[in-house]
C-alpha cells in the first residue's frame, strides 16, 4: 500500500533513499524514515511528509552506502513518529520497513510477549523485527535464514527490506502480495515497492514475485523462494516514464483507482472473513458488537459518495440483520439538533475521515452520548481517532478527487458489519456460509466487469454529448443509481440525476424524449420485473434506455445498450454494477477533455462547511 527504497552501492545512500521517497509519496503520506548502517545502524523516521524528514535529518550522521526508506500509509497504528518505520529489533542492530499487513501479528506478538519482548509501536510491522532476533538468536543462523525462517511464520502480506549493522554489505527483501522490484546498476543496486524511485538511476530491472525473497550484496543478488528454492530471474528494461509509474501506466489516478478495485477489496477482506470458521472477524469492533447487535435503531451518518455508501448499508442491516437503519445527511444531522435515545448507536463513514459535516456529526452524536464508530480510509484521521471504535478500509491512497474504491471498500465493510450482525440471528450457518463464499468471489467478478471496459469506452462515444442523464435503479442498487449520477456530474460536468426507478412516473418521466439518456440498474432479483416495465415506459417515449444487468434477452430487446455483469447474490449487486457506471464517467469525461482527477471546484477532502 505505501513505499519502499533500498540502496547498496558506492555512493552514499541517504541522498538516494530521500529522492526515492519522494517519488514514492503519492503511495502514502503518514510518516517516512530511513535506516543506513554506517558501522552501526542510524535510523530517522518522523511522522508527516518526507520533506519533514528531509528537513530534519543530520546528514552528516548518516553517511553509509546501505539503507532502506520507507512511506507509511498506516493500516496498525496511527500515523505518529513511534509507528513510523523502520522498525528495529530491540538491540537497534538490524531494520525493517513493511508494506502489507500481517494478518497474524496478535497471536505473534503475544508469543513473542511471553519470552519477554517489549513492542514499542502499535503497527504490526514490529512483530517481524522481533520475531527475526527470536530466530536469530536461538538458532544463530545468517540473517537471510532468519528472515525466511521468520516469514514462514507468517499470514498476511508484505514487501520487505531489511539491513543489519552485522551485514554491512547485505540489503535482504521479499515479497509476498505487495510488490518489490530490484533495480540492476553498475555495481550498485536498487530496491523500490515501484519503479518509481529507480528510474533515475536505472532501466534494468529484476522483479520480485510473490514468495520470493532476495539477498542482494554490492556483488550481486541472488533471488530464492520462500521455500529456499534458488530461482534464476530474468531482468526487464523499464519502458514507462516517471508520471506513468505513479499511474501504474494508467492515464488518470481514478482510472488506475477503478481498475485497482479487485485487489483493494481483497486488502479490506484481508483477515475478516473465515471460510473455514464459517466467520466474520472485525479487530475494530470486537468490544462494540453486543451494543450494537442490542441497538434498537443505527443511524449512519456521511456527505457524498460515502452518503451513497450508507444507504446501501440500511439495505444490508435491515435485509440482512433486521436492525433497523437511518440514514442521515451529516451536514443536515448535524444542525437539525437530532434526537437519540438510548438504544441508538451512530456509524459514520468517511473516505477521508477528515470531512468537517462527518466529523461534526460526531461531535453531536457524542454529546448526546450515543456510541459512535467510524468506518474510514485513511487511519489515523480526525474521525477515526474521535470516534469510539470502527473498521478502516485498507483500500489505499485514493487520490482522484472523484470516489471509487473507497466507495466498493466501505460498501463490503458495511456488508461485512451486517452479516456479523445477522450471523445467528437472522441468518442460519448454511446461509451466512453460502453468502460468505459469494462474498469471496466479489473481487474475481469485478475482474470480470472491469474487462468490459472497451464495451463501456463504446458506450461513452455515443453519448458523450448528452446534456442530461437519468439514473434509475430499485432496492440495493437505488444507491448506486445516485452514485452513478455523481460520479458523471463531478467529473464531465454533465447535469445527471439518480432515482429510485419506480419514481419516474411521479415526475421526471417528462424529461423523458429521444436526448435523454435513461440508466438502468436492471438486476435479476425481486425487482427486476418492476424495472422492466419502467424501461417500456422510456423506450415508448423514444428514451434512450442503457442497461446494466445480469440477465439476457428481454432486456437488448427495449435497450440501446446492455451491458451485462455476471451474476451474485442480490445485496452484493452493488459492488459489481457501481464499476460500469465508473467506468462510463471516467471515459466520458476524459472524451469531454476534462480535469478527471481535479475536476473544478472540487477537493478530495472537504475541510470547511
Ligand atoms: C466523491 O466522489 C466526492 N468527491 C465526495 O462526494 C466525497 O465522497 C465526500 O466529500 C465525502 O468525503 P469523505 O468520504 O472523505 O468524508
Ligand atoms: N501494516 C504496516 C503499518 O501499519 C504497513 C502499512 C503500509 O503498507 O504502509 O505500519
Amino acid at each position: 500500500m505505501c513505499g519502499i527504497v533500498g540502496y547498496i552501492g558506492d555512493k552514499p545512500a541517504v541522498d538516494i533513499l530521500i529522492d526515492g521517497l519522494q517519488r514514492l509519496e503519492y503511495r502514502g503520506y503518514d510518516s517516512a524514515g530511513v535506516a543506513i548502517v554506517n558501522g552501526g545502524l542510524s535510523v530517522e523516521k518522523k511522522q508527516g511528509k518526507v520533506k519533514g524528514l528531509s528537513d530534519t535529518i543530520n546528514r552528516a550522521e548518516l553517511q553509509g552506502t546501505l539503507g532502506i526508506g520507507h512511506t507509511r500509509w498506516a493500516t496498525h497504528g496511527r500515523p505518529n513518529d513511534v509507528n513510523a518505520h523502520p522498525h528495529t529489533n530491540s538491540t537497534g542492530k538490524f531494520a525493517i520497513v513493511h508494506n502489507g499487513i500481517i494478518e497474524n501479528f496478535t497471536a505473534l506478538k503475544e508469543k513473542l510477549i511471553t519470552k519477554g519482548y517489549s513492542f514499542e509501536s502499535e503497527t504490526d510491522t514490529e512483530v517481524l523485527a522481533h520475531l527475526i532476533d527470536d530466530i536469530q538468536k536461538n538458532t544463530m543462523l545468517p540473517i537471510e535464514e532468519a528472515v525466511r525462517q521468520a516469514l514462514t511464520q507468517v499470514v498476511g502480506t508484505y514487501g520487505l527490506a531489511m539491513v543489519s549493522a552485522d551485514d554491512p554489505d547485505t540489503l535482504i527483501a521479499a515479497r509476498k502480495g505487495s510488490p518489490l522490484i530490484i533495480g540492476v546498476g553498475e555495481n550498485e543496486y536498487f530496491l523500490g515497492s515501484d519503479a518509481a524511485p529507480l528510474i533515475e538511476h536505472t532501466r534494468q530491472v529484476v522483479y520480485l514475485n510473490d514468495g520470493e525473497m532476495a539477498v542482494i550484496t554490492r556483488g550481486g543478488y541472488q533471488v530464492k523462494s520462500i521455500d529456499n528454492v534458488p530461482l534464476e530471474k530474468e531482468v526487464h528494461e523499464l519502458e514507462w516514464d516517471l508520471e506513468q509509474i505513479e499511474k501504474h501506466g494508467y492515464e488518470h489516478f481514478m482510472f488506475k483507482e477503478i481498475m485497482e478495485q479487485p485487489e483493494s477489496l481483497e486488502n479490506c477482506m484481508r483477515g475478516r472473513i473465515s471460510i473455514q470458521d464459517n466467520d466474520v472477524h472485525l479487530g475494530g469492533l470486537i468490544d462494540s458488537l453486543d451494543t450494537l447487535l442490542a441497538a434498537d435503531r443505527i443511524i449512519i451518518c456521511a456527505c457524498g459518495t460515502s452518503w451513497h455508501a450508507a444507504l446501501v448499508g440500511e439495505y444490508l442491516i435491515e435485509g440482512l440483520a433486521r436492525i433497523p437503519v437511518e440514514v442521515e445527511y451529516a451536514s443536515e444531522f448535524r444542525y437539525r439538533n437530532p434526537i437519540l435515545r438510548e438504544g441508538d448507536v451512530v456509524i459514520v463513514i468517511s473516505q477521508s475521515g477528515e470531512t468537517a459535516d462527518t466529523l461534526a456529526a460526531v461531535h453531536e452524536a457524542k454529546r448526546q452520548g450515543v456510541p459512535v464508530y467510524g468506518v474510514c480510509n485513511v487511519v489515523g484521521s480526525t474521525i477515526a481517532r474521535e470516534t469510539d471504535a470502527g473498521v478502516y478500509l485498507h483500500a489505499g491512497p485514493e487520490i482522484g478527487v472523484a470516489s471509487t474504491k473507497a466507495f466498493s471498500a466501505q460498501v463490503m465493510v458495511l456488508t461485512l458489519i451486517a452479516l456479523k450482525l445477522a450471523k445467528g440471528r437472522t441468518l442460519s450457518e448454511a446461509e451466512f456460509a453460502t453468502y460468505l463464499n459469494a462474498v469471496v468471489e466479489i473481487p474475481d467478478k469485478i475482474r470480470e466487469v472491469l474487462l468490459l471496459d472497451e464495451e463501456i469506452q463504446g458506450l461513452a462515444r455515443v453519448y458523450r454529448y448528452a446534456s442530461n442523464f437519468l439514473y434509475l435503479g430499485r432496492g440495493f442498487n437505488f444507491p448506486v443509481a445516485l452514485e452513478g449520477a455523481l460520479k458523471l456530474k463531478e467529473i464531465s460536468y454533465i447535469h445527471a440525476e439518480g432515482y429510485p426507478a419506480a419514481e419516474m412516473k411521479h415526475g421526471p418521466i417528462a424529461l423523458i424524449d429521444r436526448f435523454m439518456p435513461v440508466v438502468f440498474l436492471a438486476m435479476k432479483d425481486s425487482t427486476y420485473s418492476k424495472v422492466l416495465a419502467n424501461i417500456e415506459e422510456v423506450a415508448a417515449r423514444q428514451g434512450s434506455a442503457i442497461a446494466i444487468t445480469d440477465n439476457g434477452m428481454e432486456i437488448e430487446r427495449l435497450c440501446e445498450y446492455v451491458i451485462k455483469i455476471p451474476r451474485t447474490e442480490e445485496f452484493l449487486t452493488p459492488l459489481l454494477a457501481v464499476v460500469p457506471l465508473q467506468l462510463m464517467s471516467y471515459h466520458i469525461a476524459v472524451m469531454r477533455g476534462c480535469n478527471v482527477d481535479q475536476p473544478r471546484n472540487l477537493a478530495k477532502s472537504v475541510t470547511v462547511e
